[in-house]
C-alpha cells in the first residue's frame, strides 16, 4: 500500500503534462465508485484504486501547462515532496514550544518574503491558509488598532478599496461586519481618485474609515495600484494601508517589474500567496505586518490551557499570535525546502518566465488578424478579444477545449464605457508553458 501511494506520488510529480481532467456529476461519480465509507471499510487498496483511476481523473491539475485560467499554480517538485514530509512529520505549527524547528524553517522563508517587499524592521509575518485568510487577518488587526480609540469603540468600520480588488476583500468585510467603499476603477487606483473619494465623505462616514486596501496585481488583469500614492494618502489621513499582493506578490522577485511595486515597503500589512506565483502547493498564503505587535494584540488567543505556551520556558515565535487560526499545519515548510534547494535566483528566473510568456502572448495576439489585445499585458495576465465573438462563443470555446483535454482558458469581463465586455484571459504561472502552447490555443479560436 505504502509503495503504491509513493509510486503514484512520484509519477504525478514527475509528469509535467498531466491529463487535463474534467468534472463529472456527483451522480456519475457515485455510479462509478459506489459507497466508499462503509461499516467495515472497503480497504486501502480499493479506495486508492478508486481515487487513482476514477476520482483523480475528474479533477483539473492546476499545474497543467495549458491551464491558464483563474490563477493557476506550478508547485516545484521539491516543494511537493516536502509537503509529503510535512504531513509525515506531524508537527503542530501554532507554538514555538511544539514546532520550533519547523517554525524556524518557515521563518527563513518569511524573511525572504519580507526582504522582497523592502518593509523595514521589525516587519515580519506568518503563513496562512491563503489570501483570503491573510486579508482577513490583516484587516482584523487594522480594526483592532482603530478601535483602541475610545470614540471608535461602538461604530461600524468602513474600508476603502477599488473595483479591481479581489472578491475576498468584500467577502471578508462581510465576515467582519464592516462596510466597503469602492474607488470606481478597474484600472490602477490612484492617489487622486482615493483622495477625492475621502474628501467627498461626510464627517460621520469619514470617522468610520479605518483602512485602505490597494492591490498589487489585480486578479483579473494584473494591474498594480499606485502604491506610493496610496501610501501618501494613508499617511496623511492616518489610515491603515493594506496591500493585497496575493497573486502579484511573486513578481516582487522579478527585477523587470519590481519598480511597479514601489511604495509597498510603506504598507502596514501585505498579503502574498506562495501558492499562487511562488511555486508552493496548496495551501499557502502569507500575511506580513509592518509592526507584528499590532497583529499580536488582535490575534493572540487566551486560555488557561494555552498559558504554558507564553511562558518564558517555551519562549519563541508563535505563528498563531499573528493570524486567525490556532492549530495550523506548517504550511510554509514546502516553500522553505524549495527555496533552500533551488536558491532565490531560480525563483526570480521562474517568475520572469511567466512575465515573458504574457509578453509573448501579447505579441502573438497583436499579430493575429482575428484577435486584439484589450489592454497591454500586465504582470502575467493578458486580456484579449476574438473579433466578432459573443459571450456564448467564448463559453463554448472554453468547454470545447476543456472537453478535448487540450486546454483550460476561461472568459472574464472587462469594464468598458457602456458596460462590461466578455473577453478571454490568460494568466501565466507555469514556466513549463511554451510559446507553442500559446500558438495552439490561439489557433483554436480561428
Ligand atoms: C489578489 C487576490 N487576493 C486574494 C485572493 C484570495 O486568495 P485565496 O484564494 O488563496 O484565499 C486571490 C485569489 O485569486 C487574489 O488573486
Amino acid at each position: 500500500m505504502t509503495l503504491d501511494v509513493v509510486k503514484y506520488a512520484i509519477n504525478r510529480i514527475t509528469k509535467t503534462n498531466p491529463e487535463l481532467g474534467k468534472p463529472k456529476t456527483e451522480a456519475e461519480l457515485r455510479m462509478l465508485v459506489g459507497e466508499t465509507v462503509t461499516d467495515n471499510g472497503i480497504g486501502g487498496e480499493k479506495a486508492f484504486e478508486l481515487f487513482r483511476d476514477v476520482l483523480a481523473k475528474a479533477t483539473v491539475p492546476i499545474d497543467h501547462p495549458r491551464h491558464l485560467a483563474f490563477v493557476p499554480a506550478a508547485p516545484t517538485r521539491a516543494a511537493i515532496l516536502f509537503d509529503l514530509v510535512t504531513s509525515a512529520s506531524s508537527i503542530h505549527g501554532a507554538y514555538w514550544m511544539e514546532g520550533a524547528g519547523g517554525i524556524f524553517c518557515e521563518n527563513e522563508a518569511m524573511q525572504w518574503l519580507v526582504s522582497l517587499t523592502g518593509m523595514p524592521k521589525p516587519a515580519f509575518g506568518v503563513f496562512t491558509s491563503g489570501g483570503t485568510a491573510a486579508n482577513l487577518s490583516a484587516l482584523v488587526a487594522a480594526r483592532v488598532k482603530w478601535r483602541k480609540e475610545p470614540a471608535n469603540e461602538n461604530i461600524k468600520g468602513l474600508m476603502i478599496t477599488s473595483v479591481g480588488a479581489h472578491s475576498s476583500i468584500k467577502a471578508m468585510a462581510k465576515v467582519m461586519d464592516v462596510d466597503v467603499l469602492l474607488v470606481e476603477t478597474e484600472n490602477a487606483m490612484t492617489c487622486t481618485a482615493l483622495q477625492v473619494l475621502i474628501n467627498g465623505l461626510d464627517a460621520i462616514q469619514r470617522a468610520r474609515v479605518f483602512a485602505v486596501v490597494a492591490t498589487g496585481g489585480t486578479t483579473n488583469a494584473g494591474i498594480i495600484d499606485d502604491l506610493s500614492g496610496v501610501a501618501d494618502v494613508c499617511e496623511k489621513e492616518q489610515l491603515w494601508f493594506h496591500v493585497d499582493a496575493a497573486y502579484g506578490g511573486g513578481a516582487l522577485a522579478a527585477t523587470s517589474v519590481r519598480h511597479l511595486f514601489n511604495g509597498i515597503e510603506r504598507a502596514d500589512s501585505v498579503t502574498i500567496d506562495p501558492h499562487k506565483w511562488l511555486f508552493s502547493p496548496y495551501d499557502c498564503g502569507a500575511v506580513l505586518y509592518k509592526n507584528p505587535e499590532e497583529a499580536k494584540e488582535a490575534h493572540s488567543q487566551e486560555g488557561s490551557y494555552l498559558e504554558i505556551f507564553k511562558d518564558e520556558g517555551a519562549h519563541g515565535f508563535n505563528p498563531s499570535d499573528y493570524q486567525i487560526q490556532l492549530t495550523r499545519r506548517l504550511r510554509g515548510l514546502p516553500l522553505w525546502y524549495s527555496l533552500a534547494t533551488h536558491g532565490t535566483e531560480k525563483y526570480a528566473w521562474a517568475v520572469e518566465e511567466g512575465i515573458k510568456l504574457a509578453n509573448t502572448a501579447g505579441k502573438l495576439i497583436s499579430a493575429h488578424p482575428l484577435l486584439e489585445l484589450v489592454r497591454e499585458p500586465s504582470l502575467s495576465c493578458v486580456l484579449y478579444r476574438r473579433k466578432g465573438w459573443t459571450p456564448d462563443d467564448y463559453r463554448n470555446w472554453t468547454y470545447k477545449n476543456h472537453e478535448a483535454g487540450f486546454a483550460l482558458v476561461t472568459p472574464t469581463k472587462w469594464k468598458t464605457t457602456d458596460g462590461y465586455e466578455t473577453v478571454s484571459r490568460f494568466c501565466f504561472i507555469n514556466p513549463d508553458t511554451t510559446e507553442q502552447d500559446i500558438v495552439a490555443i490561439l489557433k483554436s479560436m480561428e
